[in-house]
Protein backbone atom coordinates (compact mmCIF):
# COMPACT_ATOMS: atom_id res chain seq x y z
CA UNK A 1 0.00 0.00 0.00
CA UNK A 2 1.33 3.22 -0.82
CA UNK A 3 1.50 5.81 1.66
CA UNK A 4 -1.11 8.02 0.45
CA UNK A 5 -3.62 4.69 0.09
CA UNK A 6 -2.64 3.95 3.92
CA UNK A 7 -3.47 7.37 4.93
CA UNK A 8 -7.04 7.49 3.23
CA UNK A 9 -7.43 3.92 4.65
CA UNK A 10 -6.86 5.16 7.79
CA UNK A 11 -8.91 8.09 7.44
CA UNK A 12 -11.79 6.14 6.59
CA UNK A 13 -11.28 3.59 9.25
CA UNK A 14 -11.00 6.25 11.92
CA UNK A 15 -14.42 8.10 11.07
CA UNK A 16 -16.37 4.51 10.91
CA UNK A 17 -15.16 3.94 13.77
CA UNK A 18 -16.32 7.03 15.50
CA UNK A 19 -19.80 6.86 13.42
CA UNK A 20 -20.31 3.14 15.17
CA UNK A 21 -20.10 4.33 18.48
CA UNK A 22 -22.40 7.22 17.46
CA UNK A 23 -25.03 5.80 15.71
CA UNK A 24 -24.26 1.96 16.63
CA UNK A 25 -27.94 0.99 15.54
CA UNK A 26 -27.94 2.91 12.24
CA UNK A 27 -24.81 1.01 11.80
CA UNK A 28 -26.07 -2.10 12.59
CA UNK A 29 -28.91 -1.88 10.36
CA UNK A 30 -31.24 -2.50 13.04
CA UNK A 31 -33.99 -0.14 14.78
CA UNK A 32 -33.48 1.95 18.64
CA UNK A 33 -35.67 0.77 21.26
CA UNK A 34 -37.11 4.21 20.92
CA UNK A 35 -38.27 3.87 17.89
CA UNK A 36 -40.76 1.06 16.09
CA UNK A 37 -40.47 -2.62 17.19
CA UNK A 38 -37.01 -4.21 16.26
CA UNK A 39 -36.91 -7.25 13.75
CA UNK A 40 -36.21 -9.44 16.47
CA UNK A 41 -38.90 -8.00 19.00
CA UNK A 42 -41.47 -8.06 16.14
CA UNK A 43 -40.79 -11.23 15.37
CA UNK A 44 -41.14 -12.35 18.89
CA UNK A 45 -44.14 -10.79 19.84
CA UNK A 46 -45.53 -12.41 16.42
CA UNK A 47 -44.94 -15.69 17.31
CA UNK A 48 -46.04 -15.57 21.16
CA UNK A 49 -48.94 -17.86 21.64
CA UNK A 50 -52.29 -16.82 23.28
CA UNK A 51 -55.66 -18.49 23.35
CA UNK A 52 -57.25 -16.71 20.09
CA UNK A 53 -53.72 -17.52 18.47
CA UNK A 54 -54.05 -20.56 19.04
CA UNK A 55 -57.72 -20.99 17.79
CA UNK A 56 -57.06 -19.08 15.15
CA UNK A 57 -53.88 -21.28 14.33
CA UNK A 58 -56.45 -24.00 13.89
CA UNK A 59 -58.31 -22.95 11.01
CA UNK A 60 -56.07 -20.51 9.37
CA UNK A 61 -53.92 -20.92 6.53
CA UNK A 62 -50.49 -22.50 6.87
CA UNK A 63 -48.68 -24.09 4.32
CA UNK A 64 -48.51 -27.64 2.76
CA UNK A 65 -46.65 -29.96 4.85
CA UNK A 66 -43.16 -31.06 2.34
CA UNK A 67 -41.59 -34.77 2.86
CA UNK A 68 -40.34 -35.66 6.02
CA UNK A 69 -37.07 -37.46 4.50
CA UNK A 70 -34.99 -35.37 1.39
CA UNK A 71 -33.13 -37.23 -0.86
CA UNK A 72 -30.68 -35.24 -3.60
CA UNK A 73 -30.74 -38.82 -5.91
CA UNK A 74 -27.98 -38.89 -8.50
CA UNK A 75 -25.08 -40.67 -7.40
CA UNK A 76 -24.34 -43.77 -5.42
CA UNK A 77 -25.53 -43.88 -1.68
CA UNK A 78 -22.14 -44.55 1.02
CA UNK A 79 -23.59 -46.31 3.55
CA UNK A 80 -22.04 -45.22 6.58
CA UNK A 81 -20.87 -47.76 9.49
CA UNK A 82 -23.24 -48.93 11.88
CA UNK A 83 -22.74 -46.42 15.11
CA UNK A 84 -21.53 -48.69 18.16
CA UNK A 85 -19.25 -46.51 19.94
CA UNK A 86 -19.37 -46.59 23.79
CA UNK A 87 -17.38 -43.90 25.35
CA UNK A 88 -17.08 -42.13 28.98
CA UNK A 89 -19.99 -41.57 31.00
CA UNK A 90 -22.53 -38.65 29.47
CA UNK A 91 -21.57 -36.90 33.09
CA UNK A 92 -17.55 -36.61 32.16
CA UNK A 93 -18.77 -35.77 28.18
CA UNK A 94 -20.77 -32.45 30.07
CA UNK A 95 -17.95 -32.02 32.27
CA UNK A 96 -15.26 -31.85 29.31
CA UNK A 97 -17.01 -30.09 26.82
CA UNK A 98 -15.62 -26.71 25.68
CA UNK A 99 -15.71 -25.12 22.14
CA UNK A 100 -12.61 -26.22 20.06
CA UNK A 101 -11.27 -23.69 17.29
CA UNK A 102 -7.97 -24.86 16.72
CA UNK A 103 -7.99 -28.63 14.89
CA UNK A 104 -4.86 -30.84 13.98
CA UNK A 105 -4.79 -32.46 10.61
CA UNK A 106 -5.67 -35.87 11.87
CA UNK A 107 -8.28 -37.23 9.47
CA UNK A 108 -11.65 -38.09 11.30
CA UNK A 109 -12.89 -42.15 10.58
CA UNK A 110 -15.72 -42.64 8.99
CA UNK A 111 -16.83 -44.75 11.78
CA UNK A 112 -16.46 -41.28 14.17
CA UNK A 113 -17.90 -39.24 11.33
CA UNK A 114 -21.11 -42.18 11.38
CA UNK A 115 -21.20 -41.84 15.15
CA UNK A 116 -21.31 -37.91 15.39
CA UNK A 117 -24.35 -38.00 12.37
CA UNK A 118 -26.47 -40.61 14.42
CA UNK A 119 -26.07 -38.51 17.32
CA UNK A 120 -27.58 -35.30 15.68
CA UNK A 121 -30.18 -37.20 13.70
CA UNK A 122 -30.24 -41.13 14.34
CA UNK A 123 -33.44 -43.26 14.27
CA UNK A 124 -33.72 -44.84 17.67
CA UNK A 125 -37.62 -45.46 18.09
CA UNK A 126 -40.98 -45.52 16.86
CA UNK A 127 -43.94 -44.58 18.12
CA UNK A 128 -47.11 -45.37 16.21
CA UNK A 129 -45.34 -46.35 13.11
CA UNK A 130 -43.64 -42.87 13.41
CA UNK A 131 -39.49 -43.38 13.32
CA UNK A 132 -37.99 -41.16 16.04
CA UNK A 133 -34.60 -39.63 16.12
CA UNK A 134 -32.02 -38.72 18.85
CA UNK A 135 -33.02 -35.34 19.25
CA UNK A 136 -36.57 -34.12 20.20
CA UNK A 137 -38.71 -32.40 17.55
CA UNK A 138 -42.34 -30.31 18.29
CA UNK A 139 -44.68 -32.85 17.07
CA UNK A 140 -41.83 -34.89 15.70
CA UNK A 141 -42.05 -33.21 12.40
CA UNK A 142 -38.41 -33.11 11.84
CA UNK A 143 -37.36 -30.26 10.18
CA UNK A 144 -33.91 -30.50 9.74
CA UNK A 145 -31.55 -31.57 7.34
CA UNK A 146 -27.60 -31.82 7.97
CA UNK A 147 -24.92 -31.45 5.03
CA UNK A 148 -21.31 -32.80 6.20
CA UNK A 149 -19.12 -30.31 4.31
CA UNK A 150 -15.92 -33.00 4.51
CA UNK A 151 -12.50 -31.63 4.49
CA UNK A 152 -10.30 -34.39 6.17
CA UNK A 153 -12.52 -38.11 6.55
CA UNK A 154 -10.67 -41.59 5.90
CA UNK A 155 -12.52 -43.57 3.04
CA UNK A 156 -14.25 -40.38 1.39
CA UNK A 157 -12.90 -37.07 -1.03
CA UNK A 158 -13.43 -33.65 0.20
CA UNK A 159 -16.92 -32.17 -1.25
CA UNK A 160 -20.48 -31.33 0.25
CA UNK A 161 -22.66 -34.18 1.50
CA UNK A 162 -26.01 -34.87 2.80
CA UNK A 163 -27.08 -37.16 5.76
CA UNK A 164 -29.86 -39.50 4.46
CA UNK A 165 -31.44 -39.58 7.69
CA UNK A 166 -33.88 -42.87 7.08
CA UNK A 167 -30.88 -44.87 5.60
CA UNK A 168 -27.94 -43.44 7.50
CA UNK A 169 -26.01 -43.16 4.42
CA UNK A 170 -24.42 -39.82 2.86
CA UNK A 171 -25.24 -38.55 -0.48
CA UNK A 172 -22.50 -36.59 -2.67
CA UNK A 173 -23.57 -33.57 -3.62
CA UNK A 174 -20.89 -31.95 -5.24
CA UNK A 175 -17.14 -33.38 -4.89
CA UNK A 176 -14.19 -30.75 -4.34
CA UNK A 177 -12.14 -28.78 -1.78
CA UNK A 178 -14.84 -26.10 -0.35
CA UNK A 179 -12.31 -24.84 2.77
CA UNK A 180 -12.03 -21.65 1.51
CA UNK A 181 -15.00 -21.13 0.62
CA UNK A 182 -16.57 -22.35 4.06
CA UNK A 183 -14.69 -20.14 6.36
CA UNK A 184 -15.08 -16.96 4.19
CA UNK A 185 -18.74 -17.99 4.45
CA UNK A 186 -18.32 -17.37 8.22
CA UNK A 187 -16.84 -14.43 7.90
CA UNK A 188 -13.36 -15.71 8.08
CA UNK A 189 -13.59 -18.11 10.57
CA UNK A 190 -10.66 -20.25 9.83
CA UNK A 191 -11.78 -22.70 11.89
CA UNK A 192 -14.49 -23.88 9.59
CA UNK A 193 -11.77 -25.17 6.81
CA UNK A 194 -9.38 -26.64 9.00
CA UNK A 195 -12.00 -28.95 10.62
CA UNK A 196 -12.40 -32.67 9.58
CA UNK A 197 -16.22 -31.68 8.95
CA UNK A 198 -18.23 -29.14 9.10
CA UNK A 199 -21.88 -29.69 9.61
CA UNK A 200 -24.29 -27.34 8.19
CA UNK A 201 -27.60 -27.50 9.90
CA UNK A 202 -30.50 -26.43 7.26
CA UNK A 203 -34.28 -26.46 8.17
CA UNK A 204 -37.38 -26.90 5.89
CA UNK A 205 -39.40 -24.31 7.54
CA UNK A 206 -42.64 -25.76 6.70
CA UNK A 207 -42.25 -29.34 8.15
CA UNK A 208 -42.70 -27.53 11.11
CA UNK A 209 -44.84 -24.60 10.26
CA UNK A 210 -47.66 -26.51 8.31
CA UNK A 211 -49.06 -27.88 12.04
CA UNK A 212 -47.65 -24.54 14.00
CA UNK A 213 -48.00 -21.53 11.67
CA UNK A 214 -45.92 -18.77 12.67
CA UNK A 215 -45.09 -20.37 16.35
CA UNK A 216 -43.23 -23.18 13.98
CA UNK A 217 -40.54 -20.19 13.66
CA UNK A 218 -39.16 -20.63 16.95
CA UNK A 219 -39.63 -24.50 17.71
CA UNK A 220 -36.77 -24.53 14.47
CA UNK A 221 -34.31 -22.44 16.34
CA UNK A 222 -34.56 -24.51 19.55
CA UNK A 223 -34.42 -27.72 17.99
CA UNK A 224 -30.90 -26.72 16.23
CA UNK A 225 -29.57 -26.57 20.18
CA UNK A 226 -30.64 -29.85 20.91
CA UNK A 227 -29.16 -31.20 17.72
CA UNK A 228 -25.81 -29.57 17.98
CA UNK A 229 -25.36 -30.54 21.97
CA UNK A 230 -25.68 -34.15 20.61
CA UNK A 231 -23.25 -33.14 18.24
CA UNK A 232 -20.83 -31.22 20.79
CA UNK A 233 -21.24 -34.22 23.11
CA UNK A 234 -20.23 -37.04 21.02
CA UNK A 235 -17.37 -35.30 19.73
CA UNK A 236 -15.96 -35.38 23.54
CA UNK A 237 -17.14 -38.81 24.24
CA UNK A 238 -14.90 -39.40 20.61
CA UNK A 239 -12.33 -37.91 22.06
CA UNK A 240 -12.45 -35.29 19.21
CA UNK A 241 -13.43 -31.36 19.89
CA UNK A 242 -16.48 -28.66 17.65
CA UNK A 243 -17.41 -25.33 17.88
CA UNK A 244 -20.63 -23.77 16.63
CA UNK A 245 -20.80 -21.35 14.75
CA UNK A 246 -23.79 -18.81 14.55
CA UNK A 247 -22.05 -16.20 12.19
CA UNK A 248 -22.38 -16.74 8.87
CA UNK A 249 -23.15 -14.86 5.39
CA UNK A 250 -26.80 -16.61 4.86
CA UNK A 251 -26.54 -16.73 1.26
CA UNK A 252 -23.22 -17.73 0.52
CA UNK A 253 -23.61 -20.99 2.80
CA UNK A 254 -27.07 -21.59 1.20
CA UNK A 255 -25.37 -21.69 -2.02
CA UNK A 256 -22.77 -24.35 -0.80
CA UNK A 257 -25.06 -26.55 0.40
CA UNK A 258 -27.64 -25.50 -2.79
CA UNK A 259 -30.89 -24.56 -1.13
CA UNK A 260 -32.66 -21.61 -1.29
CA UNK A 261 -32.54 -20.14 1.37
CA UNK A 262 -36.53 -19.65 1.74
CA UNK A 263 -38.20 -22.62 2.40
CA UNK A 264 -34.87 -24.51 3.26
CA UNK A 265 -32.10 -22.46 4.68
CA UNK A 266 -29.47 -22.68 7.11
CA UNK A 267 -29.69 -22.56 10.80
CA UNK A 268 -26.51 -23.58 12.42
CA UNK A 269 -22.43 -24.22 12.29
CA UNK A 270 -21.05 -27.07 13.85
CA UNK A 271 -17.21 -27.86 12.94
CA UNK A 272 -15.76 -31.00 14.33
CA UNK A 273 -12.38 -32.38 14.01
CA UNK A 274 -9.24 -33.77 16.01
CA UNK A 275 -7.90 -31.59 18.97
C1 LIG B 1 -25.77 -19.60 19.04
C2 LIG B 1 -24.28 -19.66 19.16
C3 LIG B 1 -23.49 -19.10 18.16
C4 LIG B 1 -22.10 -19.18 18.24
N1 LIG B 1 -21.36 -18.67 17.22
C5 LIG B 1 -20.01 -18.75 17.29
C6 LIG B 1 -19.22 -18.27 16.21
O1 LIG B 1 -19.71 -17.76 15.22
N2 LIG B 1 -17.86 -18.41 16.34
C7 LIG B 1 -17.27 -18.99 17.41
O2 LIG B 1 -16.05 -19.08 17.43
N3 LIG B 1 -18.01 -19.47 18.44
C8 LIG B 1 -19.35 -19.37 18.41
N4 LIG B 1 -20.10 -19.89 19.43
C9 LIG B 1 -19.44 -20.56 20.57
C10 LIG B 1 -19.35 -19.66 21.80
O3 LIG B 1 -18.44 -18.62 21.57
C11 LIG B 1 -18.92 -20.51 23.01
O4 LIG B 1 -19.85 -21.52 23.24
C12 LIG B 1 -18.77 -19.65 24.25
O5 LIG B 1 -17.68 -18.78 24.15
C13 LIG B 1 -18.60 -20.50 25.52
O6 LIG B 1 -17.44 -21.31 25.45
P1 LIG B 1 -17.48 -22.91 25.52
O7 LIG B 1 -18.35 -23.40 24.36
O8 LIG B 1 -16.06 -23.34 25.36
O9 LIG B 1 -18.07 -23.32 26.82
C14 LIG B 1 -21.48 -19.81 19.36
C15 LIG B 1 -22.29 -20.38 20.36
C16 LIG B 1 -23.66 -20.32 20.26
C17 LIG B 1 -24.51 -20.97 21.32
Amino acid sequence: MTGQRQFLFGLLSTAFFIAALMFPYEIAGARSDHDEKSIGAAFHEQTSLNWMGVLGDLVGAKPRKPPKYKRIGGEKMIKLPKPEHHGISLEEAIQKRRSLRNFSSKPLSLAELSQLLFAAQGITGKIYGTPLRTAPSAGALYPFEIYPVVNNVQGIPRGVYHYVIGEHGLELIKEGDFRKKISSAGLSQDMLGEASVTFVMSAIFARTTSKYGERGYRYVYIEAGHISQNIALEAVSLGLGSVTVGAFIDKQINSLIEVDGDKEATIYLHAVGKP
